[in-house]
Parts: C-alpha cells; structure tokens; sequence
C-alpha cells in the first residue's frame, strides 16, 4: 500500500477506552470569522468535543448579547459544547478588573441562568468560572478562604441545577488538593458534578509529578470527603514558544494517558495573536502566545498534522519515537545527522546504518513527511538509530542531544525554501544562520571538535548576472565556453540573493570562518539540486520530484519564467558517496568550500525535464508559466572538479538511471503502477525490504 495513503476521513478523533478528547478554544469577542475558520479546522481532526469560554464581562458590553447569540448557536450545533462561564465586568467588580469579585455576588447566577435559559437545550454541563485558584482568572487575595468565591459560584451552580444542567468545577490550575479541601469546607461541592483540574507541565507548572500523581491527590480529597465526582482535565496544553513541536506530541499523548479521567480538553487550537494582549499582559509571558495545535499565521503544528492525517495511532507512534533511547553499542562514537529525516538525511542515515555506524537523528520534523522517512528507517534497521526531536533554534535541548562521543556531525537540518524565506524571514534567519551558529558554539565547546559537515545551496552564488546566457532551444547557455564545458566553480565571489540566500550563505561562512578562527574540522557542500528516493517534493523545493509527483498526480505544474532555465542534478546517492568521503578525508578539506552537483553532464532546463517525464510517464504534464520568482538563476552548473580531484569522487547514477529511479518510487509512494519495466523492477526491491 502507498505510504501516503491517506485514512478515511471518519471521527478518527484520539480517544481510547477511558478518554473522550476534546479542545479548548476561547473566542475573541465578535471574532466570527476566526469561529468559522476554527470549526472547520476542529472538523478536520474529527473533534465533537469543545470547550469555550462564556465571558460575563462581553455580555455586558455592547454587543455582547448579540454575539452570544450568534456564538452559542453555532457552536453547539456542530459540537457538544462545555461552556465555561467567567469574567466579571469590570464595571460590576469590587475593582475595575475581570478576576475581582463582583460587588454583587448574586448576579454571575443571574448570567449563568440567563444563558441557559436561552440556549441550554443544546448543552449538558456548565463549567462554573475557570481557574478559581489562578490569581489572572480570579484574585484569591481579594478572597481569602476563597469566600465570596464559594457563595457566587455555589448560587450560579444550585441554580443550573434547577434548570437541568450538570455542573463543572472551573478547573483548578496549578491542581492542588489544598484549594479543593477548601472548597468542600466552603460547602461549595455539594453542588459540583464534575471537577476540572488544569495541567500545562513543561509549560508553567513547576514541581509537577506526572498526571497520575496529580491526579491521585485530587481523587484522595475526593474520596475523604465521599464524593464521587468524576476528574476530567478540563485543560492541558503545551506551549512551543522554544519552537519544540514534537514536545508538545509528548504532552498531548502524557495527557491521554492519566488514569482514571473521563474526559480531556486540549488547549487550545490557534497560538494568540502576536498584536493581542494575553490575560497576564502584553508579551509579559511569552508562552501565553504558542498552546495552539495551529501557528497564528495558520500553518499546523506537528501534533495537528499527524492527528489530522493518522488520528490517535498517528500521534502516538510520534510520541513513541520520542520516548524511546536506543542503547548505542559499546563505545562506538557517534554519527550526528541534524535533518536527518528530511530527503537528504534519510538516504544519508540508511547509508551509515547499513556501514554498521551509530547515528543520531537530530530533527524537528518540520518538514511534511519527515514522519515518513523516519518510520521508513525503522522499518529497514529497526530501532538502530536514536532520534531525538530537537529544534536547532533550542540551544539547551542541542547541547543535549548531542552529549555523547561524536565522530562527525552532518549539518543538512534548515529552512530549505526559498519562497517560504520570503515570507517570513525571520524564522528563516533563526533557523538557517542562528541555527547553525548555535551548532558550531556547542561543538567549539568541546575539548576536541569532531568533523562538521554542511550542506549549503549554489543560491551563495546569486543570480549570475554578469554572465550571458543565450538562449538555444529548450534551454539557456552560458556564451562563454569555459562555463558551457565545466560549471560555476568556487572563485565565484558570494552574491546573496533572497532571505534564504543570505541565512545559508552566514550559515556558510561562520563554518568556514570557525575553522579559520577556532580551527574546527569543517567542510561546506555548495550544492546544486539533488534528487531521488524519499524526495517529498513541492512547488518551493525539490523541483525534479514536484514535477513528476504533478504528473502522476495529474496536477498542472507551473512554471516561473519560460522553463529554459538550467540546472545540473545530482542523484542522492552520489551526494551521500560524497558526504562520506568528506568525513573520511577532512583532515586535507577542512576549512573550505566545494560545489557539489551533477555537473555538465547531468543537467537538465525545466522543459527538458518535463520532455523526460512525458517518455516516463507516457503522457505531457500540463504546463502553465508564471513571471519569474527572485534570484531565480537562468543557469547554474557546478564545476566539481575541485572536490573530484581531491577526493577521487564520480558520480555513479546517469541522468536516465536516476530520473528513473525517482520516479519509481514516487509511483510506489502514490501507489499508481510504474509505466516502465526498469521501474517497476525498482519499486518491487523497494517492497522487498519492507
Ligand atoms: N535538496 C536539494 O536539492 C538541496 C540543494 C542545496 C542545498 N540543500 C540543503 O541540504 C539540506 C537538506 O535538504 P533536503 O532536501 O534534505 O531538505 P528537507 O526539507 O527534506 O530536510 C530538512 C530537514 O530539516 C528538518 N528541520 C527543518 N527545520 C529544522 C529545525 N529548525 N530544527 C531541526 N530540524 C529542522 C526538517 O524536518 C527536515 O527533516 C538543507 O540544508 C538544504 O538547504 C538541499
């Protein structure tokens, strides 16, 4: 079966025997797009499950009714809603703020039976404010002994009684026994169905002791006081403001986990707005604004990504991978390989792995599929390498990762497009340039550095401008005959062209530059385009694979420019042979720079390749031509001579072999039949080894 293959799309929502998942989501007033963009997102993922905030404080602005009444509405009809009724109006509280007592006490139970009365058909629970014990939701130091707290919410909760409903303690955060010892001395549980207890480790609760101990505490005051109220966790979450996704999978599946709860709510969908202002202030805490399963701009985190395409099992097979430590053999140093689950790093590691080597996959699975390559590597050898799911912009989670005996580090882990650098430049910078810089301090800080090896882009070299290009038939040349014969080599002076182009290129020459200033092994790949096996390409990066993928697809593909435009292209395994020829001969490499490419004699123009993939496929992909994309070069042909004369690297895959070899795996990988024989011979190997 193709390993894409996607699931059906039923309720695939995580749950096992004894949880119910659910999300938290809470609305910004009159946010009614960002309810409309949420609800369908929350259906992706099969969520029926939501809890949400019912602010007092906006109902009595203007407006407020009229957006509760839209809001309420249109939530439970696709959800079964818990409601969570918080916020004092600040012009009813002993001081003008949402977490102060209202004057009146009575009057949350006039709001809280108001709702229900209006839209309660459609809700079982009521979840009776939210954090009690949380001085930004509720300001205990206003009501020692939690009072005025017991008395307002203990009337608003008699009262949703009488009118059919089952109530919710607002969940205790952080989850003391104290407080709730408190609450029945209060006489306040009598009226409590339901406890909600509130959880973030690793975010803000310090001194946490694992869901079942927290919990534990929780279920004895309970059981004392002879309650039987079940313990749902009305809110866990996770912040990624570290940029550690995969950490946040962890938390998520920890979650699901804690005995003896009914029901989870996961907090929260979409990261806050950057320009918003959270409960506790404006950027006062940075994690308030990164909980979310999506980024503010949109784009899923991780855990979305896989519970959207896998459910549960999706999920805690990442999780799992987490979990594990794979015993490395007695003393054998190790192999670090940063991206070691993108297209690159995967081909890399299954070459060490089967050379017997030791490795570390050090890689945040930012990249859409990177899941894919590593469950690809298991299947091949098993457990044998160690992945350790760290963001390169985490410097303490790095230097952890990489606390053991290192033969050689492989640096490929980065932002790799160009069009996404253009977008959101910063991240590309923090990721490619800062990134990198913070690999190189972490192995300066070591008493003998291993060998580094980076993977820059021919992107350094800029667009080429200076050079005449003519045009001739489907693709450009260089005028002059030097160029046409060898390729761009390494005298060209760096000319960095787009975000992208300028985070590799730093990247490039602080590794250059530490074995200049602090005499580190390294050695930089300027490469040209790369392709085969386990390329999940996309229109903004890894071309060959995307126009082959549109084919099969049958998916327009567009091209920026008039196609004509050259590349030399080089099969993954011949990088691979070159990447470990660096590591075996970096004592004569170190410190400088090589390009690395098919060369004049693997190039192909974008309209070539589309040629190619006609004979391929047995039909013309469809084309449509867009204006030019920046920095796009006309022509870029790699002069490796330099590297080949010193290392005695070739290439080994012709241009025919391996396009071919591509495009096998990506049939096998869409699960369509490959048309020719050679292919299919190649995607029936590939079985076999699965
Ligand atoms: N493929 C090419 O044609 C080509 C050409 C020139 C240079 N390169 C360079 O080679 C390297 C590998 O490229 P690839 O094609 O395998 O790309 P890829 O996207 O398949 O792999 C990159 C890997 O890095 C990981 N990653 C991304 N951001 C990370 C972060 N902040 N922390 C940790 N891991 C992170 C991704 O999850 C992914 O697994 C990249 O540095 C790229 O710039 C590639």
């Amino acid at each position: 079966m193709a390993e894409h293959a996607p699931k059906p799309h039923a309720n695939h929502s995580p749950s096992t025997q004894s949880i119910q998942v659910g999300v938290v989501e809470w609305f910004p007033f009159e946010a009614y797009v960002g309810v409309e963009d949420s609800i369908e997102r929350l259906e992706r993922l099969g969520v029926s499950q939501l809890r949400t905030g019912v602010s007092w404080a906006d109902w009595n602005r203007p407006g407020g009714p009229a957006w509760l009444e839209w809001l309420l509405p249109r939530l439970t009809e696709r959800f079964d809603l818990l409601p969570c009724f918080h916020y004092v109006p600040p012009s009813l509280g002993e001081v003008p703020s949402t977490s102060a007592p209202p004057i009146n006490l009575d009057l949350f139970a006039h709001f809280v039976g108001h709702v229900i009365e209006q839209y309660g058909e459609s809700f079982e629970y009521v979840e009776l404010w939210n954090e009690p014990n949380n001085r930004v939701e509720w300001d205990y130091t206003r009501d020692p002994g939690w009072i005025k707290f017991s008395a307002m919410v203990g009337a608003a909760a008699s009262w949703s009684r009488e009118l059919g409903k089952r109530v919710v303690l607002g969940g205790l955060s952080p989850i003391d026994p104290n407080v709730l010892e408190i609450l029945f001395e209060r006489g306040l549980m009598r009226f409590i169905d339901v406890v909600g207890v509130h959880g973030f480790p690793g975010t803000w609760d310090a001194r946490w002791s694992g869901w079942p101990a927290e919990i534990q505490r929780i279920q004895a005051v309970l059981d004392r006081h002879g309650s039987d109220a079940p313990v749902w966790i009305t809110e866990a979450g996770y912040s990624t403001a570290r940029h550690d996704e995969p950490a946040q999978v962890l938390a998520f599946v920890d979650a699901t986990e804690a005995p003896g709860v009914e029901r989870l709510y996961w907090y929260g969908l979409r990261d806050l707005e950057p320009e918003r202002s959270a409960q506790t202030g404006f950027h006062l805490d940075e994690h308030d604004y990164h909980c979310g399963l999506v980024r503010n701009d949109g784009t899923p985190k991780l855990l979305y990504r896989a519970w959207e395409r896998g459910g549960f099992d999706a999920v805690r097979e990442l999780a799992g991978w987490q979990r594990e430590r794979v015993s490395v053999e007695d003393g054998q140093p190790l192999v670090i390989v940063t991206g070691g689950a993108g297209f690159i790093g995967t081909n890399l590691v299954d070459r060490l792995l089967t050379d017997g080597r030791a490795v570390v996959i050090v890689d945040n699975l930012a990249r859409s599929g990177a899941e894919t390559n590593l469950r690809w590597l298991r299947q091949r050898h098993g457990g044998r390498a160690q992945f350790e799911a760290v963001d390169l912009r985490d410097p303490f989670a790095l230097r952890r990762a990489l606390e053991h005996e290192i033969d050689a580090v492989y640096h490929l882990a980065g932002q790799v497009a160009v069009t996404t650098s253009l977008v959101d430049p910063i991240s590309d910078f923090e990721i490619n340039a800062r990134g990198t810089l913070n690999l190189l301090e972490l192995l300066r800080a070591r008493p003998t550095p291993p060998p580094l090896i980076f993977t820059s882009t021919n992107k350094v070299y800029g667009a080429l401008e200076d050079l005449k290009f003519v045009a001739r038939g489907p693709r450009y040349e260089p005028a002059d005959t030097r160029l046409r014969e060898h390729g761009i080599d390494e005298r060209r002076p760096l000319d960095l062209h787009s975000p992208y182009g300028c985070s590799k290129g730093a990247a490039d020459q602080y590794i250059l530059d530490y074995a200049r200033s602090y005499g580190l092994p390294t050695v930089v790949f300027r490469m040209s385009c790369i392709y085969g096996p386990r390329q999940l390409g996309t229109e903004d990066q890894g071309w060959v694979a995307h126009f082959m993928l549109s084919a099969i697809d049958r998916r327009p593909i567009t091209i920026y420019g008039d196609g004509r435009q050259v590349r030399d292209v080089l099969a993954v395994g011949d990088l691979v042979d070159a990447l470990v020829l660096a590591r075996e001969q970096v004592e004569s490499l170190r410190g400088e720079a090589f390009n690395i490419g098919g060369g004049p004699s693997r190039t192909l123009s974008l309209l070539q390749l589309c040629r190619r993939i006609e004979r391929l496929h047995g039909a013309a992909p469809k084309l449509s031509f867009e204006d030019w994309r920046v920095g796009d070069q006309r022509y870029y042909v790699s002069d490796t001579r330099r590297f080949a004369a010193r290392t005695g690297w070739r290439p080994r895959h012709s241009l025919d072999a391996g396009l071919e070899q591509l495009y096998a795996w990506l049939c096998q990988l869409r699960g369509v039949n490959a048309k020719r024989p050679r292919a299919a011979a190649f995607a029936a190997q590939e079985e076999a080894v699965r």
